[in-house]
């Protein structure tokens, strides 16, 4: 597989210390508090697995890692610097060059290309037309894709359109790579491909690994384990 450290970025694994985290949502029924003061470390370049029944708190728990929640109760610090103390601008670029978010349902642009989906991810971070035409294209031989460039997501397998995902959570070299299912929607082979892609990718880029999975023999690969219950670790 290609590379991806032709970026003159060297990217490293960003640790992660999350104390005391809570989550609320309002509801007509009430408040609802799913998350119950988790504690959590994840050391630099680790490698944590996310497991737990559905409802348990799992993609809340990520979204408030990944900023796209606000944060209610306790603390998140990646590589020491508190999420809480971000401002709208840093928490936008915490969060398009710092993480990387593959979601279960891919959250790809319908209407552009394979490329053009990665090239997206690239033109947000200021990357010039050229060098993000050739960046994109290394992404999409990095994980086996090149000749699918054109095709539109839903031309495009389950497993192709997980791998052109991952191509562009990797865009802007993260430190951190967030997979909240990845591998949910896809058969045993595909999954297979989906999860070495993420594991490779960790071990030659140095990033920062957490998976949401619900499948054990995906879950048993992770250097940590954790599983959550109704917002509590287990
Ligand atoms: N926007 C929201 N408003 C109110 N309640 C919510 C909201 N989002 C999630 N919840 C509730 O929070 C709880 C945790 O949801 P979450 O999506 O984090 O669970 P999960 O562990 O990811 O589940 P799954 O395995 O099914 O994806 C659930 O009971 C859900 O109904
Ligand atoms: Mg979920």
């Amino acid at each position: 597989m290609p590379s991806l450290d032709s970026d003159t970025r060297t990217a490293r694994g960003a640790a992660i210390r999350i104390t005391g985290l809570t989550h609320t949502y309002p509801t007509a029924d009430g408040d609802l508090t799913v998350l119950h003061g988790l504690d959590l470390d994840v050391p630099a370049g680790g490698y944590l697995a996310l497991t737990g029944p559905s409802g348990a708190g799992k993609s809340t728990f990520l979204s408030l890692l990944g900023g796209l929640e606000p944060l209610q109760g306790g603390d998140i610090r990646v590589d020491g610097e508190s999420l809480t103390e971000l401002s709208g601008d840093a928490l936008a670029a915490y969060r398009r060059q710092t993480l990387g978010f593959v979601f279960q349902h891919y959250g790809l642009v319908a209407v552009l290309s394979a490329q053009e989906n990665v090239e997206l991810a690239l033109a947000l971070s200021g990357v010039d037309r050229v060098a993000r035409r050739r960046r994109a294209r290394e992404l999409l031989d990095a994980v086996g894709l090149l000749d699918r460039a054109e095709h539109r997501p839903p031309a495009l397998s389950g497993g192709e359109r997980q791998r052109v995902a991952i191509a562009r959570a990797m865009a802007n070299g993260p430190r951190l790579l967030l997979a909240d299912e990845p591998t949910g929607n896809l058969d045993e082979d595909a999954a297979r491909t989906v999860l070495t892609l993420l594991e490779s990718l960790r071990t030659s880029h140095g990033c920062t690994l957490l998976i949401v999975t619900h499948n054990p023999s995906v879950a048993a690969r992770g250097e940590q384990q954790r599983r959550m219950v109704a917002g509590r670790w287990a």
